[in-house]
């Protein structure tokens, strides 16, 4: 079965043909990021305008020739004017085309990515998402950060969460404060990765390791030991820029880092600032699965590329004898290969239920709330 993605939740345009939910035949991702840029993070009207210009090109670049049998959607979470751009160009194409409609989560998305590989490919890479379960998710991306329990592949449980800023935002924000530009994830890893292995025995800056308090009521129920905070941890670099004027990325000792320049001194604050990400994301998974020892563990997300997150889980995961899935880099960031893949384990709508479909910007990581059944 060949399916159709549409991702516009936030500020990518991309469409994907998929086959069978695993075997991607065309993944076109048209990225906004140099539109946003100047503003320093994602302007959704300007999303919402970009998306209307794209999505004809994107669409008629991932469909070329090709039959498709059923169109799949980001119907949530995301910006609503984001999504609805891909929600009616899927509603439209869905009926003009006569095939069914599939609305998919994006955060459930992201936990697929890692199961998608490229066409052609004599033999499917890997396993199949279905055998994997029951295993314990992570999705640190932009916009969330949060743990799940999949005790079968297509049920999710939230087992923690972020309390404030997400992973990417807690990355963004800093690039920010240090005139590193936006988005600033890749940037602060290229730089971390480099000063670490030129100082592999020197001591990271004391930065808050994003734990946040037992009983606030933010956690809502959850544990705050599978929690994270990054709020804290932005205040606490704030504090350190200002009580050292003197920090600067460029001067007379500036020098590359992964291809960025820095000075050592700027560089040391920024490795030492990953350190603590990866240090609160490592904590949480080793306790996550203490708490719920599971025989697999599945990572996606634009953050899912960092450096430093993967040899951190990587050794986690394989101390326990835990399988880890992680996402190929080209299907981490938001894509419509994940939509199309995950689609084919989700109900088809058709007609008049196809044209109900709505964009939902909070939809919830397995939420099947009243009259959301016919998207699942
Ligand atoms: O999943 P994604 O493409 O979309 C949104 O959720 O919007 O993730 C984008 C985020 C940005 O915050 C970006 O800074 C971050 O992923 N990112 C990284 C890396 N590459 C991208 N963060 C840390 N390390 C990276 N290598």
């Amino acid at each position: 079965m060949d399916i159709l993605g549409i991702e516009t939740s936030c500020d990518e345009t991309s469409a994907a043909v998929v086959r069978d939910g695993r075997e991607v035949l065309s993944n076109v991702v048209y990225t906004q990021i140099p539109l946003h840029r100047p503003y320093g993070g994602v302007v959704p009207e300007i999303a919402s305008r970009a998306h209307v210009e794209k999505i004809r090109q994107v669409l008629s670049d991932a469909l070329g020739e090709r039959k498709i049998d059923a169109v799949a959607v980001t119907y949530g979470p995301g910006l609503a004017p984001a999504l609805l751009v891909g929600v009616n160009a899927a509603k439209g194409l869905a009926k003009a085309l006569n095939v069914p409609l599939i609305g998919v989560n994006h955060i459930e998305a992201h936990l697929h990515s890692p199961f998608l590989f490229d066409s052609p490919s004599s033999s499917a890479d890997g396993e199949d998402p279905r055998d994997v379960c029951p295993a314990l998710g992570l999705v640190v991306s932009g916009g969330n950060t949060i743990l799940v329990d999949m005790p079968e592949y297509g049920k999710y449980e939230v087992i923690g969460e972020t309390l404030d800023d997400a992973a990417g935002e807690a990355f963004d924000k800093a690039a920010k404060l240090l005139g590193l530009g936006y988005p600033g994830g890749l940037v602060i890893d290229r730089i971390s990765e480099a000063f670490v292995r030129e100082n592999p025995t020197m001591d990271f800056i004391p930065f808050p390791k994003g734990r946040p308090r037992e009983g606030v009521s933010a956690l809502a129920g959850l544990p705050a030991a599978l929690c994270v905070s990054f709020s804290g941890l932005k205040t606490a670099l704030m504090r350190y820029i200002q009580a050292h004027p003197d920090l600067s990325l460029s001067g007379h000792d500036e020098r590359d880092w992964g291809g960025y320049t820095a000075t050592p001194d700027a560089a040391h604050v920024i490795a030492s600032y990953q350190h603590a990400i990866v240090e609160a994301i490592s904590d949480r998974v080793r306790t996550a699965l203490d708490m719920h020892p599971r025989k697999a563990f599945v990572l996606g997300g634009g953050v899912s590329l960092n450096s430093g997150i993967r040899k951190s889980l990587s050794a986690i995961c394989s101390e326990r004898g835990v399988k880890l899935y992680m996402a190929k880099p080209k299907y981490t960031g938001d894509n419509a290969a994940m939509i199309a893949g995950l689609a084919m384990y989700r109900r088809r709508v058709e007609g008049e239920d196809a044209m109900r479909m709505d964009a939902t910007p909070a939809l919830e990581i397995g939420d099947i709330c009243a009259g959301r059944e016919a998207l699942k």
